[in-house]
C-alpha cells in the first residue's frame, strides 16, 4: 500500500500544486495560513512532515512561524517538484517514512503535516514517532481532510470529491486514478472526532480544532505532554 502511495504522488509530482489549486479554487493557500496561526509562539527549528513541494513549509517562514524547516517526505519526486521553490531559503529535505522518521529524538521545536497524515497507513504509530522527534511541550499540527460526519462534507465528497476530482485530475494530471484515491482515502480515514482522541492516546494534551469549508477540511493542533 506505501509502495502504491509513493508510486503515485510520483507520478502526479509535476502537476500536484497546480490541480491543488485548481480543485481548492485557491482555498488550500489559505488553509494552510490560517492553520499556521493555531501555533503558539515562534518555533526556531520545525519539522514539516509529508512536506511534498513545500507549500506548508514556504508558508511558515513566510509567517514567521519557524525560522527553519525541516522538510520530509517519502516520495522523491515530490521533493524535486518543489525543489527550485525552496531554493535559497533555511529549508532543507530529507528523504524519509514517516512510521520510521530519520531524526534523532526531541530535535524539533514543532512540528507540522499538511494533507499528508490520512496517507501513512498508521494514524497513532505516526503520532508517535512525530512525539519521539518533537522536544517536550512542542506542538504537532495536523491540516487533514477527514471522514465525513456532518450533512455538508458527506454531500461535498458525495459529489465534488466522488465526481469532479477524478474528472479534472484526469484532464488536467491525466491520472484520474489518484484524484480518485483522494476521496476514497478521505472517507476511509479517521473523522475530527476519532482523530482528536487518536491524538490524545498518543500523547498530546491542549488539542484545539479548526474547519474550513463547512468542515471540508480541519487543521488540529496538540501539545506534546510533558
Ligand atoms: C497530499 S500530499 C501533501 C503535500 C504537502 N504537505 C502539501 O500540503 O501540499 C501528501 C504527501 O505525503 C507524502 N507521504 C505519504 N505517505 C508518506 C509516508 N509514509 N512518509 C512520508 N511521506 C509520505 C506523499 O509523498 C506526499 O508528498
Amino acid at each position: 500500500m506505501a509502495e502504491a502511495v509513493k508510486h503515485m504522488f510520483g507520478r502526479i509530482a509535476p502537476k500536484y500544486d497546480m490541480l491543488n489549486r485548481v480543485l481548492s479554487a485557491r482555498r488550500d493557500v489559505a488553509w494552510r495560513r490560517t492553520a499556521l496561526g493555531m501555533l503558539t509562539g515562534s518555533p526556531s527549528d520545525v519539522l514539516d512532515l509529508a512536506c511534498g513541494t513545500f507549500d506548508l513549509a514556504l508558508e511558515a517562514l513566510a509567517c514567521g512561524k519557524a525560522r527553519r524547516i525541516h522538510g520530509c517526505d517519502f516520495c522523491q519526486p515530490m521533493l524535486i517538484a518543489g525543489a527550485s521553490k525552496r531554493s535559497g531559503r533555511p529549508v532543507t529535505a530529507a528523504v524519509g517514512d514517516a512510521l520510521r522518521l530519520p531524526y534523532a529524538d526531541a530535535s524539533f521545536d514543532a512540528a507540522m503535516v499538511a494533507y499528508g497524515w490520512r496517507n501513512f497507513g498508521d494514524p497513532a504509530r505516526s503520532l508517535a514517532e512525530l512525539r519521539r522527534v518533537l522536544r517536550p511541550g512542542g506542538e504537532v499540527l495536523i491540516l487533514e481532510f477527514f471522514r465525513p460526519e456532518r450533512w455538508w462534507p458527506r454531500v461535498f465528497y458525495a459529489t465534488f470529491g466522488r465526481f469532479v476530482f477524478p474528472a479534472v485530475g484526469g484532464l488536467l494530471a491525466g491520472d484520474s486514478s489518484a484524484y480518485r484515491y483522494l476521496n476514497d482515502s478521505i472517507r476511509g480515514f479517521l473523522s475530527i472526532a476519532e482523530a482528536e482522541r487518536t491524538m490524545a492516546a498518543a500523547g498530546f494534551d491542549d488539542i484545539r480544532r479548526t474547519g474550513f469549508f463547512g468542515g471540508v477540511s480541519h487543521a488540529l493542533v496538540g501539545r506534546s505532554r510533558r
